[in-house]
């Protein structure tokens, strides 16, 4: 990371995991292990029936509360579905758009553009995630499908906007699976995706721009993956529901 230009972002994302009465017990030991002072931004992105527990719970913290995803509506006829607008409303500060799990269960890029806009619109900042699979990194076209992906994704987004969003790179292929992507490939891709946004907004903004690794990153490897120049942080899965293993982690972006 490049502490010169951005501030480290250390975002959870819980998945399906921890009920409301989960997640207040797991805030009051994180937030009694939180190291004091300043340090890199922390967000939790959490289920959605867990948001006002957590919302409550991180009250005058540095955490932020994230959602998971967002309908790409404002309101409607949408069962089960939730606005943008009503998790800006329940304290929500940032929503994951465009996960592969929710890509897998049949989000489209063109989901994931209005989903964005509806993020942007509600005053949220989205983490976008993009990532190739390992059929498409074999194949060797792994660039392009990030550039495919991050371009449909931002369509329309403009340069004022682009600020609040995060960008996280999430091979597939590295995501629960414990084989996470090596310090060299995870920061060639996230070299990449920067230089994508200096093509789409310029160097000012692209230098500015937040992008987070995500697939099997843990307390071990998190300071090697995080030593990485164009690697501001992580979008962590399985260890951000242990609150020890992210306290070190987040530990490891604050050295
Ligand atoms: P894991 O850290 O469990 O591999 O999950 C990564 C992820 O998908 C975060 O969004």
């Amino acid at each position: 990371m490049n502490r010169k230009y951005r501030k480290p972002l250390i975002a959870g994302n819980w998945k399906m995991n921890k009920t409301p009465s989960e997640t207040k017990a797991f805030l009051t030991q994180f937030k009694a292990m939180l190291p004091k002072g300043r340090g890199c931004d922390i967000a939790l992105c959490v289920p959605a029936v867990c948001i006002p527990a957590a919302v409550k719970a991180a009250k005058e913290t540095r955490i932020s509360i994230g959602a998971e995803t967002c309908s790409a509506f404002s309101s409607g006829a949408y069962t089960g579905e939730i606005s943008a607008i009503m998790l800006a409303d329940a304290g929500c500060k940032r929503v994951i758009v465009g996960h592969s799990e929710r890509r897998a269960m049949g989000e489209t890029d063109r989901d994931v553009n209005a989903k964005l806009h509806a993020a942007l619109a509600a005053g949220l900042s989205p983490i976008l995630c993009c990532g190739e699979s390992l059929e498409q990194r074999e194949l060797g076209v792994t660039q392009e499908w990030i550039a495919m992906q991050l371009k449909a994704a931002l369509r329309g987004v403009e340069a004022e906007q682009i600020r609040r969003v995060v960008v996280a790179y999430e091979p597939i292929w590295a995501i629960g699976t414990g084989h996470t992507a090596s310090p060299e490939q995870a920061e060639e891709v996230c070299a990449q995706i920067r230089t994508i946004l200096r093509k789409l907004y310029g160097g000012k903004l692209a230098r500015a721009a937040v992008i987070l690794y995500g697939g099997s990153m843990n307390d071990q490897n998190a300071p090697e993956l995080l030593a990485q120049p164009d690697i501001d942080g992580g979008l962590i899965g399985g260890a951000s529901l242990d609150p020890e293993k992210l306290i070190r982690i987040l530990e490891a972006a604050n050295q």
